[in-house]
């Protein structure tokens, strides 16, 4: 029987895939993986139309929500006139979208840059690196402890988790990590202790020779970039101290380190700024963005640099290149996506809906004493899972509340919802949480009751 020609049922599908199909991503996270059938607005639906509220949004790469019309539109409009186009040629998309991003930048920070397309974020970040060493002519780097750039060899070696290179060897510089000021986790939960804390970590590679990489007679530093998150993602939505990275860029700017800001996951409003560095008054001198540029429906990421690191002269043609890189249905969905967000207030909008959803949150804590912090900037919102204490890491109450959410019977007003969530942080107990901008007052309130009920049924 040639399978693949019949309807098959779930469990034939999940057989077939449990043979076919690798296991190297993430889907056996969950214990019995979900196959999904539609998507729309804040929902997921599987294959008997059950309605799973998705609080992640797929790491917030569908800011505005599943099956947008408008985006959704861009891109049929898209695939009947140009559907197809080699990177070697223009399409007036690409150049339309560069430029709405460099304005956007431009009158944000006052810099004049460009922008250079790839498909995924770890291919962005790698031409962000490609751009430090061309410009600065060094290869080490500086990055944060529990920061995410990517799992390509090169976005790896910038990337704190040693598990996420252990199996394949070194490859390249691996960066120096430094703490990012994470205060529910410092001593007394002090946010200027743990700012000056974090702040003295860099400037003590800068205070004798021996630190490893600066030479005092020359005034040289080995460090091309600091890579950074304003808002650390997958480290689970950590919001630094307001003054920290005004001092990172002060001590950057001093030994001739660039920043390179790392907006894939916090760019385009997820956290009521359109670049999330914004909330913290710094001018990045690289950002990286990737994700919700196309509000997920087509592969499409990039760098913006400033113009003297990106000029043609510094990175002329045939610099870099891929395929895919400024894709016709990327860039068009992507031009949508900026429009939507330059036609109605998203600072407000994401901000109002984030102060709504925090305060529920912190009704939760009230009533759970395992959520041990909550916290979160616009709509990226965190809830640390703990053991009853309010501080020891709980990553197995995190871990039933995935699973019970992915199960699909939380039953609240007599109707049976599945949950979406995502697990972070450092110590894999953090509830990361990236609702669609779109998300209703009334679907906030159901998941308050959803995350009350998975997290009363995960207790035990
Ligand atoms: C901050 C950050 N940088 C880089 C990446 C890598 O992007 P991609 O998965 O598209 O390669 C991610 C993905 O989650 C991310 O959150």
């Amino acid at each position: 029987m040639n399978t693949l020609t019949t309807k098959l049922s779930t469990e034939e599908l999940l057989a077939i895939e449990h043979q076919v199909c690798s296991y190297g991503d993430t889907v056996h996270y969950a214990e019995r993986p979900k196959i999904f059938s539609r998507s729309e607005g804040s929902f997921l639906y599987d294959d008997s139309d059950h309605p799973y509220l998705d609080l992640q949004m797929w790491y917030s790469a569908v800011n505005l929500g599943y099956g947008n019309p408008r985006v959704n539109n861009a891109l049929k409009e898209q695939i009947d006139r140009l559907p197809q186009l080699a990177c070697q040629y223009l399409h007036k998309e690409k150049i339309e979208l560069a430029a709405k991003i460099a304005q956007s930048i431009e009158a944000r920070f006052g810099l004049k840059g460009r922008v250079h397309f790839n498909v995924g974020g770890s291919q962005a970040v790698e031409d962000a690196l490609k751009l430090v060493r061309r410009n600065t002519g060094r290869q080490h780097m500086l990055a944060f402890e529990g920061g995410y750039h990517g799992r390509t060899l090169g976005a790896s070696a910038i990337t704190s988790s040693y598990r996420y290179r252990e199996m394949y060897g070194e490859f390249g510089d691996r960066a120096e990590f430094l703490p990012f000021p994470y205060t529910f986790r410092f001593a007394n939960r002090d946010s200027k202790a743990c700012e000056d804390y974090c702040v003295q970590q860099l400037e003590r590679k800068f205070e004798h020779e021996y630190t490893g990489a600066w030479n005092p007679k020359t005034g040289h530093s080995e460090f091309g970039a600091f890579f950074i998150e304003a808002v650390q993602g997958t480290g689970g939505y950590i919001v630094p101290p307001k003054n920290y990275f005004k001092r990172l860029e002060t001590i950057c700017k001093k030994h001739g380190i660039l920043i390179v800001d790392d907006e894939i996951q916090m760019g385009f409003y997820r956290t009521g700024k359109m670049w999330a560095i914004e909330h913290f008054e710094i001018a990045p001198d690289i950002i990286v963005f990737g994700k919700a540029l196309t509000n997920g429906l087509n592969p499409l990421a990039g760098i913006w640099a400033r113009e003297d690191l990106i000029s043609p002269q510094k990175f002329g043609p045939g610099s870099t290149h891929s395929t895919f890189s400024s894709n016709t249905l990327g860039t068009a969905c992507g031009l949508e996506v900026m429009n939507i967000f330059s036609e109605s207030d998203y600072e407000k909008i994401v901000s109002q809906k984030g102060a709504y959803f925090l305060k529920l949150l912190k009704d939760l804590q009230a009533k759970h004493s395992e959520i041990g912090d909550v916290d979160g900037l616009g709509l990226a919102l965190r809830m640390e899972m703990c053991q009853a204490d309010g501080n020891t890491p709980n990553r197995g109450l995190a871990d039933r509340m995935f699973q019970r959410g992915m199960e699909g019977y939380l039953n609240v007003g007599g109707k049976n919802f599945g949950l979406i969530l995502d697990i972070g942080g450092y110590y894999k107990n953090v509830v990361t949480l990236a609702p669609s901008f779109e998300i209703s007052y009334e679907e906030m309130d159901l998941a308050r009751d959803l995350l009350d009920l998975v997290i009363c049924e995960s207790k035990t």
